[in-house]
């Protein structure tokens, strides 16, 4: 059934459905869909669907064929327009949205050719104009799109309409923003490889659908979900002009909804249960709010903001700043495996066993350094026996003019060897690795050996990075996870194969301590996919002795930091720390931007607990108690 809108929505101007997660939400969606083919075909008529492409959409997709495998929903009768596609691609790009739409749809479904209605990218200059025009015309020779479905970039496109496209524009040829590019990097490894031109519908031709729903999934999602579901209609945002849509709907999930006032600040919009997280988040929110640490605010400052219930149950604010203060001040340590032989009533971690087993996943190779690299070298630092693992070799990540790099030192190092004669396997090995990244072209699949080099690069960059942070070689554990193996950045699918490797290594390793990341993560990311697959390992291992007593502690890559409320153990950083830890990541030669600016958010997260009126540190790593339960 569907999540009822109530008055904590009052906020809201589109209506905006949360579901527990994006499965649930596209099978929703699918029944939607599913009923308008039946109903229009009943009638005589075709179906008109608007379709989407990147990651959001491939879980209503999958939803899509097994409907027609397994129920016999048939396509026959259904015609498609696609939002977009990139312009100056070749058709048989594996990243032009023509391929990415019959991989994951139409390949697998009864949907005639013709029926089948793609922007070209590859059209001539000269004929964009009209080819853009004709595609207006076809929605409307058919009698317009029922059903638009729509993803949401991080800039708020809808299609592609990046910031300052109009309400009115029509279908056309636009210039991708900056963050676009970066945000499709992967896909194309790297952001010099990313078109920089795309076709696209208008605004206007997507409000001219009958029907609209915008799917968006992970907390990368929130922000700008929050904009366009509750800020002014604006052509910074495109999304937001689904306000103006009599029809038009946002289907989320937990993730993606953590902005909106109703869970962010739930006491604006109604009674709160004052559990003590909510607590927290009230309490941190009004010193933000105020400008004033939590050991200063005053009653006035609760009852001017809608906090006036939280006093009048756990006030005057003098008691409930402290109890709250001491809680942050009880989430810092300098001993995140647990502080030995020491009262551990009020730290986030147990004093014994001393030394721990400490297992950090990491879901690619650079993932855990960057993040929490630091924290790492402490625990190694206070005698715990830390293992980093990776779960995927992130070899699709390498460019193949790094692999090249690689191929033609040893290339060279064999021709120029004193007796060259005793290294020529090796250097006909060399040879044939440049000939075959010669061979495959830019964007041509990686034969397996070119994988392999890849990958190598990447576990000699993380076997590094690792050293500069006191792990020896013996410590860094690679599993080159097969769902990885096998696919494509936003289309991973994982299986018992990827559950089974991962659950024989916890297994073998009996942690005390495991930290972990990717709960809150665009699903189709590589550490969303990872995080499922730890948690079914885990699963499989929870009746064995060890696990008991073993701790559990999330950490945050590229998604949204935690919020100070939502932190259980803080790890403060001294400037050398944080020093040291910068150096490990030079050790990276493949780092994003978004990746090289960790250091900056721990910088940002000490900043936040200084404001709050706690100590002073230079950064801090942070961490949340996974409970199981979740
Ligand atoms: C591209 C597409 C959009 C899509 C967006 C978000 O920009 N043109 O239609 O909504 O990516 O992609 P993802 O769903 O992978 O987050």
């Amino acid at each position: 059934m569907l999540p009822r809108r109530s008055a904590t929505e009052a906020f809201e101007k589109v209506p905006t459905l949360v579901f527990p997660n994006s499965a649930t939400a596209a099978a929703e969606l699918a029944g939607e869909v599913r009923q308008i083919i039946e109903t229009k075909n009943k009638a005589g008529q075709p179906a008109v669907l608007g379709m989407a492409t990147g990651s959001t959409p491939v879980p209503f997709y999958r939803e899509l064929i097994r409907l027609h495998k397994q129920e016999g929903l048939s396509f026959k009768n259904v015609i498609t327009f696609n939002l977009d596609e990139y312009y100056g691609l070749k058709g048989d790009h594996p990243e032009s949205y023509g391929c990415f739409m019959a991989d994951q749809l139409f390949n697998h479904i009864d949907i005639p050719e013709e029926n089948i209605h793609i922007p070209k990218g590859t059209i001539a200059s000269d004929q964009v104009f009209a080819h853009c025009r004709e595609y207006e015309e076809a929605i409307d020779a058919v009698g317009g799109i029922d059903l638009q479905i729509l993803g949401i970039g991080r800039t708020g496109h809808i299609g592609f309409n990046e910031p300052g496209s109009s309400r009115e524009s029509l279908t056309r040829r636009i210039t991708l923003d900056r963050i676009t590019r970066q945000d499709a990097a992967s896909d194309f490894r790297g952001e010099e490889n990313v078109p920089h031109f795309a076709i696209t519908m208008g605004v206007g031709t997507i409000l001219r659908a009958k029907k609209l729903v915008l799917m968006a999934w992970g907390e990368n999602k929130a922000g700008i979900v929050a904009k366009a579901v509750e800020g002014a209609v604006t052509e910074a945002i495109s999304a937001s002009f689904l306000q103006e849509h009599p029809n038009a709907r946002f289907f989320i999930d937990t993730g993606a909804s953590r902005e909106l006032t109703r869970f962010k600040l739930p006491w604006l919009v109604g009674p709160v249960s004052w559990t003590p997280r909510e607590t927290q988040r009230a309490v941190v929110w009004q010193s933000k709010k105020a400008h004033r640490p939590v050991l200063k605010l005053v009653d006035e400052d609760y009852n001017e903001n809608g906090l006036s219930d939280l006093l009048s149950e756990q006030g005057p604010a003098y008691q409930l700043n402290i109890r709250i203060f001491n809680r942050l001040q009880n989430t810092i340590t300098g001993w995140p495996g647990g502080k030995p032989n020491a009262d551990d009533t009020y730290r986030p971690e147990r004093a014994g066993p001393f030394p721990k087993r400490c297992l950090v996943f990491s879901p690619e190779p650079q993932d855990a350094i960057v993040s929490i690299g630091a924290t790492i070298d402490r625990l190694r630092e206070q005698g715990h026996d830390v293992h980093v693992v990776t779960l995927t070799s992130g070899s699709l990540r390498v460019a193949d003019s790094e692999a090249d790099k690689f191929a033609s030192t040893l290339l060279e190092l064999g021709a120029t060897a004193m007796d060259s004669a005793q290294w020529k396997e090796q250097t006909d090995y060399a040879r044939e690795l440049v000939r075959l990244i010669e061979e495959k072209g830019e964007f041509g699949e990686d034969p397996p050996v070119l994988r392999r080099l890849k990958a190598l690069i990447l576990r000699g960059e993380l076997r590094d990075a690792a050293h500069a942070v006191g792990l020896g070689q013996e410590k860094v554990v690679f599993l080159d996870l097969p769902f990885y193996e096998k696919g494509r950045y936003r289309r991973f699918v994982s299986t018992n194969e990827d559950t089974a490797a991962v659950a024989a290594h916890i297994r073998g390793f009996k942690p005390h301590q495991i930290y972990l990341t990717g709960d809150a993560a665009d699903p189709s990311s590589v550490p969303a996919i990872g995080f499922k697959v730890v948690e079914a390992a885990l699963k499989e291992c929870e009746q064995e002795e060890w696990f008991g007593s073993c701790s559990f502690w999330l950490y945050r890559g590229k998604e949204k930091s935690f919020e100070p409320h939502e932190i259980d153990m803080t790890v403060p950083l001294s400037p050398a720390q944080l020093e040291r830890k910068e150096r490990a990541l030079m050790r990276y030669q493949s780092l994003s931007s978004l990746e090289l600016g960790a250091p900056q958010a721990n910088r940002d997260a000490a900043k936040q607990y200084d404001a709050l009126g706690l100590a002073e540190y230079e950064a801090m790593e942070c961490f949340q108690r996974w409970k199981r339960t979740h």
